[in-house]
């Protein structure tokens, strides 16, 4: 003990303390590894959203939740899979505890396809995975998105947002068949002249 130096920032360190030069360097390691996790993370995000045409829907149209049933493009006989007069597809949906109305549509693959959806209840979430379609459809408004469904099969449309406690088992479904095939099923029958 009678040899320590006298000044205390001298004395070797107690055991279990680390020495200051270690944490610095320590600390800026771990800086550095964490802002590369961020501009990784930053482009992957950026990358994905242009290479996906992944952006937030930008419709905004409002509608009266109440009467849906009664008047407009929601009435019963006009969901479901619309074909336009330029062959493009309109799919309208209501989404509700716990339900989305119709729980399954069909579309031909290779064809641009539209969504419009509404709530008539709380807000519910509608999610098409492998797709770039995911939007929330909230009671008061249309949501619309668009997308073009290139494998044919079934799809499972899970909604995400937490509307209740049936929230688990909302899910419906989206049928992608092949472009041929679809005419042959009978599901031009209605347009979208049925609308209002
Ligand atoms: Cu509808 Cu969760």
């Amino acid at each position: 003990m009678a040899n320590l130096p006298s000044n205390p920032l001298e004395q070797p360190l107690p055991d279990g303390v680390v020495p200051e030069p270690l944490v610095v360097r320590t600390e800026k390691q771990w800086l550095t590894i964490m802002a590369a996790m961020l501009v990784v993370m930053m482009t992957v995000i950026v990358v994905t959203g242009v290479s996906g045409a992944l952006h937030p829907p930008s419709n905004v149209e409002v509608i009266d939740p109440q009467t849906l049933h009664l008047k407009g493009e929601f009435v019963e006989s006009n969901l479901g899979t619309a074909v336009e007069p330029d062959g493009s597809v309109t799919v309208r949906l209501i989404a509700l505890q716990f339900d989305f109305v119709p729980g399954s549509v069909r579309v031909p693959a290779d064809t641009p396809v539209r969504f419009r959806l509404t709530s008539a209840d709380v807000i519910h979430g509608f999610l098409l995975p492998y797709s770039n379609v995911n939007t929330m459809v909230v009671p008061g408004f249309v949501a619309e998105v668009r997308t073009r469904f290139t494998r044919p099969g079934k799809y499972e449309m899970p909604c995400h947002e937490y509307c209740g406690l049936g929230h688990h088992a909302m899910v419906g479904h989206v049928i992608v068949v092949p472009k041929d095939r679809f005419p042959a099923q009978g599901l031009l029958e209605r347009t979208c002249d049925a609308t209002e």
